[in-house]
């Protein structure tokens, strides 16, 4: 029976918070899960002490959680970095650098090569609180050098480019931030550590998108900087009171995506090279943009800084946006997609979606093409990937082909 409206006498609702509760996971293989928001003290004396910070541990998920901070360790050792914090999304992360390390009348200096997002959030957002943006060709030192000045607290670039894969010359940049005091910071979503660790190159922070390759399966958004633990301690401030958190959740599928991140990148990197090769004797492709062939303008200076060239390529298609949109819509295997780093090939056309709102002249200025196509190869069998390459390369040619007969048959008359 029941003892009031919300109570029943036969049910321990006690019981079943209180009893029996495991807190010892020390001998799970797969490292657990820390779903929690909160965390209990010994004493109201440990209490004290953890907020104050006089004693280690975790106060509250916002500012500190387990899974998380595996995540940022495991992440801090492959980018060969002394500590790592994590965020909601690589944009989150780069909100935190910005409150972390810029105030009012400083500048930064940027490739205008990077994610068009982080173009926005510095020039749209940054502008707001008194913050100069300013913009540069990625591999023109000269434009480096004369950008940056006193008053440039961050130089950010992103090597390779996407969608375009130009390299930015990490030594030669990192030495004109450092000696003005400016911090370099490299995002390095597109080669993670496996092929590129800008830290040995001279980077301060490096940033990535860590639902790209890092999670390779397309289901977690994060993201996660690394570099010194004094520059850690200064994000992670901004982090806990911004609260820009990592979901322990995603951390969790990272850190297990993480234990296959180099299988995964060797593969991808080894169907794009064959892939490159094969695009680059098709009739109707005028331009293969990959830093693995030995005939992309920075090929040398790509093999100076990096250990391999990843997963992501680009190609001009000759007919401009009917011929690129016609052989996006003929693939039947490759998915019509704009994420990067997924198990499965993608392809986006850059003019139309990633880039479609910049101005004709600017997406000019970035090499962005109407004809322009970005293949995120994933981890399919290399020859089902070109078979479905070659039926959209046929289904141009058919449509060329029709045309061209229509054309004469009316000619003709
Ligand atoms: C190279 C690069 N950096 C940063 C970002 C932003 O990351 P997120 O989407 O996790 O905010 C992206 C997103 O696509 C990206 O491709």
């Amino acid at each position: 029976m029941q003892s009031s409206a919300i109570e029943l006498e036969c049910f321990d609702a006690t019981s079943a918070l209180h009893s029996n509760r495991v807190s010892d996971l020390s001998d799970v293989f797969c490292e657990p899960l820390a779903m929690t928001s909160a965390y209990t003290f010994a004493s109201a004396e440990e209490a004290a002490q953890r907020f104050s910070g006089q004693r280690p541990g975790n106060v509250y998920t916002r500012f500190t959680n387990p899974t998380v901070q595996a995540f940022e360790s495991r992440v801090a050792a492959l980018e060969q970095a002394e500590s790592a914090v994590a965020f909601a999304s690589g944009m989150g992360a780069f909100t935190a650098l910005c409150h972390a390390f810029l105030q009012q009348g400083d500048n930064i200096v940027c490739s205008r090569d990077v994610f068009g997002t982080t173009v926005n959030a510095f020039s749209l957002y940054m502008a707001r609180f008194g913050i100069e943006a300013r913009f540069v060709d990625l591999t023109d030192l000269a434009q480096w050098q004369q950008a940056i000045d006193g008053k440039t607290r961050l130089v950010v670039l992103e090597s390779p480019s996407n969608p375009v894969l130009k390299i930015g010359d990490i030594r030669a940049i990192s030495a004109l931030a450092h000696a003005k005091g400016a911090l370099l910071v490299v995002d390095n979503t597109l080669l993670t550590p496996v092929f590129h660790r800008p830290h040995g190159l001279g980077a301060d922070l490096v940033i990535h998108s860590a639902g790209k390759y890092m999670d390779g399966q397309g289901r977690a958004l994060a993201g996660v900087v690394t570099g010194s633990r004094s520059n850690m301690e200064a994000l992670r401030g901004v982090l806990r009171t911004l609260g820009i958190s990592c979901s322990p959740f995603n951390a969790w599928l990272l850190l297990k995506s993480l234990e296959t991140l180099e299988v995964r990148m060797l593969r991808v990197q080894q169907s794009a090279l064959e892939l490159a090769h094969w695009l680059n004797e098709q009739q109707l492709v005028s331009a293969v943009h990959y830093t693995g062939l030995a005939e992309h303008p920075q090929h040398a200076l790509a093999c100076s800084q990096q250990d391999g060239h990843g997963g992501l390529l680009s190609f001009e298609i000759v007919g401009g946006q009917a011929a690129a949109w016609q052989w996006i819509d003929a693939l039947r295997c490759v998915a019509r997609c704009t994420n990067i780093g997924d198990t499965r090939s993608m392809v986006t056309h850059p003019a139309s979606t990633t880039h479609g709102r910049l101005s004709a002249d600017a997406r000019r200025q970035a090499g962005i093409t109407d004809g322009l196509i970005r293949l995120c190869v994933g981890l399919e069998r290399v020859a089902d990937i070109k078979a479905d390459l070659q039926r959209a390369f046929d289904a141009v040619h058919l449509q060329r082909t029709a045309q061209g007969l229509s054309r004469s048959a009316l000619v003709n008359g």
